[in-house]
């Protein structure tokens, strides 16, 4: 397996997940003006089973602008869909093994986004496709976000938080589950920003309701990177504790894994994911919840956000807000994992 950017959440220890951060910081200092040839000449298959806005445009500006070839691929129109030996198709689909060793023979690296309906909601069954284009290809594969991590996003956070806070040791940082009107979100941003935040040393309160939980194999890993770094992990089931005096505020929706299908094929169960959602209607970041935090704490999320029922406008649109900041970070992220993976001597 050629080295790429799958889960280097779960997988990358914390001192080396650190330094690239910092690489991160500082090749986002030399953009564009001094970093336009790095990647001169490579192309990048993009293969999107979902929608995308920030990572589509980002990848594909941050290396068109770096000299290199942006190519995009959908997997539902255009190609024969890549799938795994379980779910082929005589002449709709083509195993991923032959996609991954084909596309390995023309570019330089394949980029991958599938969570959810694509991989029938099974939960780790989009990760299992990734980790199939992984095993097969010679090029780096890189992880776009799936079912279980979004790595990309990740970066983009976590450089975002040194920028505006500085050193991150003993920061407080609360994750929180948010309200929102589809249950489809899946759980890969909390669980790599948990990971990113405790390998930077931050101290984490992951709030959510009971049935919200995020993979205990996850919350395993981060207590392990938290022993390492002396960061500390609370859980709390209440909303507005989660808040107090937290430096910074990432609550966003996310799925019930409790009631995903076990198997391929199973259909989900709609009214139960929805039922669990209902309860916690105002499970949504307004300037009164954001009175609980340290002052002056900004609110992040991903994007798409869903507004008055995440966040009230009047914080994703006031001066606690980062989230464009931290959107325009995607940008630079992503930048530095490509220059990481296809020529490392520039990030240095
Ligand atoms: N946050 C994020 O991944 O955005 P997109 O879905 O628009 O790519």
């Amino acid at each position: 397996m050629t080295a790429g950017w799958l889960a280097p959440d779960l997988t990358m220890n914390a001192a080396d997940y650190r330094e690239l951060v910092g690489a991160a910081l500082a090749f986002k200092q030399r953009y564009p003006q001094h970093t336009e040839c790095v990647l001169r000449g490579k192309a990048i298959y993009f293969l999107f089973y979902n929608p995308s806005l920030r990572t589509r445009s980002s990848f594909q500006t941050g290396l068109s602008r770096m000299g290199g070839h942006p190519i995009t691929l959908d997997p539902q129109n255009g190609i024969y869909t890549p799938a795994l030996p379980e779910a082929e198709i005589p002449y709709s689909t083509e195993r991923v093994a032959d996609v991954a060793r084909v596309l390995s023979a023309y570019g330089d690296a394949i980029a991958i986004r599938m969570y959810g309906a694509p991989a029938g909601w099974v939960y780790g069954g989009a990760h299992r496709h990734l980790e199939a284009f992984a095993k097969w290809a010679s090029v780096p594969v890189i992880n776009m976000e799936c079912d279980r991590f979004h790595p990309c996003q990740a970066l983009a956070d976590v450089m975002t938080l040194r920028e505006r806070l500085g050193g991150l040791t003993g920061r407080r940082l609360c994750i929180s589950w948010a309200y929102s009107g589809s249950w489809h979100k899946p759980v890969a941003v909390p669980q790599s920003l948990l990971l990113a935040a405790v390998k930077s040393g931050m101290d984490v309160t992951l709030a959510h309701p009971p049935a919200f939980a995020l993979d205990p194999a996850v919350m395993n890993a981060a207590e392990k990177f938290a022993d390492q770094t002396g960061a500390r992990v609370r859980v709390t089931h209440d909303f507005r504790d989660g808040m107090s005096d937290a430096h910074a505020v990432y609550a966003k929706s996310w799925c019930s894994l409790t009631h995903l299908p076990a198997h391929a094929g199973e259909p989900v169960d709609e009214t139960a994911m929805r039922a669990a959602f209902e309860p916690h209607r105002h499970w949504c970041v307004d300037q009164a919840v954001m009175g609980h935090a340290a002052p002056n704490a900004g609110y992040l999320h991903c994007l798409p956000a869903d507004r008055g029922q995440e966040v009230a406008d009047d914080v994703i649109d006031g001066p606690q807000s980062w989230v464009f900041q931290q959107a325009a970070n995607r940008l630079h992220a992503q930048n530095a994992i490509m220059a990481h993976l296809l020529n490392p001597g520039c990030l240095a």
